[in-house]
């Protein structure tokens, strides 16, 4: 069914598991992550991000498609809003149903961020939607990887009060985008940051860290894992390696599915790695 983010990450915390969130950039990545997840009796986070939504034209047909994909799972499956910095498309989010949204505001200036966060947190509370917020940048969306930026634990802390956030997201070493996994986390850190607050932590840039970088990371007190990059990785060298071995192929069907097929057992593997499992 469609559940609430911070009901089902509170007892992933508690007992130092993971929750993997994977975006869904095309439908049919939502529906191959629901069976991942049913397969591993596991819950799950699908996230459309704004940039996913630029892509598509509108928030509704593919928020509204995952949705309906979440209602029909046997499993907890949240439909979280990513990386929006358009408080516009927060308020649709809601409309729509979404459990769970994150205000992005970590290229403001601090006082700001915190400011748009509180009311961000306002109106999704009033609908008793969870929201995720990010302090200190974790950068690599414009091509360039600076994994130096990091979140401090007494302004996460003070950051956490202000605004009421029911997850944080924190700099700890991870980049977005990156296409190997040779992202070392400061793990002392996430340790650190997770005795000083007392919401679930999220680790943005996942794609870039190893197996055992991750293990590490949830047993110090990461939360939820977002895994974007990976995937599209696995599925486009599925798609390539499809089309050059039968280059007559028209039926997309045919070349989409041995993508699908790949992240699927992917995501399987990862929730189950995250849960120790
Ligand atoms: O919000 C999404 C994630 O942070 C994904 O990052 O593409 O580097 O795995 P990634
Ligand atoms: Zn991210």
């Amino acid at each position: 069914p469609l559940a609430d983010l911070t009901t089902v990450a509170a007892p992933l915390r508690a007992a130092r598991t993971g929750l993997g969130a994977f975006n869904v950039v095309h439908l049919e990545h939502g529906a191959a992550f629901v069976a991942a997840a049913e397969r591993a009796d596991r819950p799950v986070v699908l996230q459309v991000s704004q940039n996913a939504v630029k892509f598509h034209g509108a928030l509704a047909p593919i928020g509204t498609a995952t949705l309906a994909l979440a209602r029909a799972a046997s499993v907890d499956v949240v439909v979280h809003l990513d990386h929006a910095d358009d408080v516009a498309l927060v308020r649709e989010a809601l409309d729509l149903g979404f459990t769970s949204v994150m205000y992005d505001g970590s290229k403001l200036p601090t006082e700001q961020n915190v400011a748009t966060t509180a009311e961000v947190v306002r109106l999704a509370h009033e609908r008793g939607v969870s929201v995720e917020a990010e302090l200190g940048e974790v950068g690599g969306k414009n091509g360039v990887h600076d994994p130096s930026a990091r979140t401090d634990p007494g302004e996460a802390a003070w950051f956490v009060a202000e605004t009421g956030v029911d997850l944080l997201a924190v700099a700890v070493g991870s980049s977005h985008a990156m296409t190997t996994r040779g992202a070392v986390l400061d793990t002392e850190l996430i340790a650190q940051i997770a005795a000083a607050v007392d919401v679930p932590l999220v680790l943005h840039g996942s794609s870039g860290v190893s197996d055992e970088g991750m293990r590490a990371a949830i047993e110090a007190g990461m939360t939820k894992i977002n895994v974007s990059t990976h995937l599209n990785k696995i599925f486009t060298g599925e798609v390539r390696a499809a089309l050059e071995e039968n280059p007559d192929l028209v039926d997309s069907r045919k070349w989409f599915r041995p993508g699908l097929d790949a992240i699927s057992a992917e995501v399987e593997r990862l929730l189950r790695w995250y849960a120790d499992q």
